[in-house]
């Protein structure tokens, strides 16, 4: 008892509380950090504002999710984690120590996979562009190639003759009928000619003679398990038709999407949509920033559009999610999507990205600034700029911790938008406005929780010739919290 009036009494972070709260599922590790600031401070000191911190045992523990929900099926199985969602060197060497196998996407995802104990078991080459070297590069490591289209089986083709060796490949499709309709993607061989152009062009005495069929792949843009479900039925029939015609492909990858949950409370989520739509509509809007509709806009009087953000709170994901589209029951055959994979002895491959870093990372930013705009409303200037926490929608919908480094005592809240440091009028690095116990005071801490899925890598610059943001592999495995516990990813390399 008295511990905890202790700990109550010493608190110094607080969750931003907007009038519509997303509160975000926050994990221990972050919460140590938040109450030990003199190692914050040191980090943030030592490697400029922003950090970005990555706690090993969480990505661990969301790869172990993963291999038990296939194995509770009995399901031959492989994941990929699709390190385009964060260029960490230190989580590519943690997916290898957690036996998942990494996803590449460019010649130098897959060059720097293989420095770090990558292999032809443990990788796979997934680019949206191969060029000759990536080709090359992968078929010298036997690391499998996912092909697009035509002119890649082409360009394999040359490469794997002028090293004189043959390329393991799956291919890539798409266009799966879905309730009557094509689902359409840019990538992939369409699902109605896969079979005929495979039966025609490759193998033994035919064009495409060093391409090895290993297996197929799809990966679709939406987050529906229904989707999932009915393509990786078409998929299984197809592999049976290869089968039929003497191809041995033994894998189905599903790919990525995989949804993750970022918020505690449905209810939440859903008033804050509400409120959102009501504030556009009525155009009484303090919840964004100018007015922002976050995808909804006023038109004649009426609301069109719709919320253009990541679906922050799902009840199914990750591993329910798996289950929900193994667990799909097939009407030609009677039988689940798990056992017709059984059946046919088919080994399921998924290769996540943003689900995998659920609760891996955050991102620290040091207070610079406060200032009144025109309008009254308070700006919080951080050392950060929007592409360090850049989000591919409308915006990053969690509430953010401050780091206070004093208790807050008395009741001095203030609404604030946090402000980064790219000339445009819109670096703006929080859509929503936030409610904080006061305002903050120069040196002190924003944390942005949950960022290691795409938010911290995928957009970031260099413009202005700002550093780029430092990495840091936290190890934090049950010991005291210390400085020496954050390893800087650029120096990983392979023990
Ligand atoms: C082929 C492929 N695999 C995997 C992924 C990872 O998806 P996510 O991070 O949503 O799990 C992507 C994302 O674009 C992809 O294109």
């Amino acid at each position: 008892m008295e511990e905890q009036k202790i700990m109550i009494e010493q608190k110094m972070y607080y969750k931003g509380k907007p009038k519509n709260e997303l509160t975000p599922i926050t994990s221990n590790w972050m919460h140590e950090l938040f109450s030990d600031q003199a190692v914050v401070r040191g980090l943030v000191e030592r490697y400029g504002s922003p950090i970005n911190i990555h706690h090993l045992p969480s990505f661990n523990q969301n790869c172990e999710s993963y291999k038990q929900v296939f194995e509770s099926y009995g399901l031959k199985n492989r994941i990929f984690y699709a390190r385009k969602a964060n260029k960490s060197k230190g989580l590519v060497k943690q997916a290898f120590a957690s036996g998942i196998g990494v996803d590449t996407a460019s010649f130098k995802e897959l060059e720097q996979s293989l420095s770090l104990g990558g292999n032809a078991e443990n990788l796979v080459l997934t680019a949206a562009i191969k060029t000759e070297p990536q080709i090359e590069l992968a078929i010298n490591n036997g690391v499998p190639i996912i092909l697009d289209n035509e002119d890649e089986c082409r360009l394999t083709q040359a490469v794997a003759t002028k090293l004189n060796k043959k390329a393991k490949v799956g291919f890539r499709i798409s266009g799966f009928e879905v309730d009557g309709k094509k689902l359409y993607s840019r990538f992939g061989f369409d699902v109605d000619e896969v079979v005929d152009f495979i039966g025609s062009y490759v193998g033994e005495g035919k064009t495409f003679d060093l391409l090895e069929v290993t297996g197929l792949h799809f990966h679709l843009d939406s987050y529906s398990t229904y989707q999932r479900s009915i393509s990786l039925i078409a998929s299984i029939n197809i592999v049976s038709s290869l089968k039929e015609k003497g191809y041995p492909v033994s894998f189905i990858d599903i790919g990525g999407g995989i949804l993750m949950n970022y918020l505690e409370d449905e209810k939440e989520w859903t008033s804050f949509n509400k409120n959102l739509k009501e504030a556009v509509l009525t155009q009484n809007n303090d919840i964004t920033f100018n007015d922002y509709g976050l995808g909804f806009r006023l038109e004649d009087g009426k609301l069109r559009g719709k919320l253009n953000t990541y679906p922050y709170f799902n009840k199914i994901n990750k591993g329910s999610f798996i289950s929900e589209v193994l667990e799909f029951m097939d009407d030609a055959s009677g039988l689940s999507v798990a056992s017709l994979l059984l059946e046919n002895e088919i080994e399921i491959r998924i290769e996540p990205g943003r689900s995998l870093l659920d609760q891996v990372g955050m991102t620290v930013a040091k207070v610079i600034h406060r200032k009144k705009d025109a309008k009254g409303q308070w700006l919080v200037g951080l050392e950060m700029n929007m592409s360090q926490m850049m989000s591919s929608s409308a915006d990053f919908l969690l509430d953010p911790y401050m780091l206070y480094t004093k208790e807050v005592k008395e009741d001095e809240s203030v609404d604030v938008f946090f402000t980064g440091a790219y000339c445009l009028e819109r670096d703006v690095l929080l859509k929503r406005k936030m409610t904080l116990p006061r305002l903050p005071e120069i040196g002190e801490y924003v944390a942005f929780v949950n960022t290691a899925g795409y938010m911290m890598h995928f957009f970031e610059t260099e413009a202005h010739l700002f550093e780029l943001s430092t990495n840091l592999i936290f190890t934090g495995y049950n010991e005291k919290l210390s400085f020496f516990q954050f390893i800087n990813d650029n120096k990983i390399v392979l023990e």
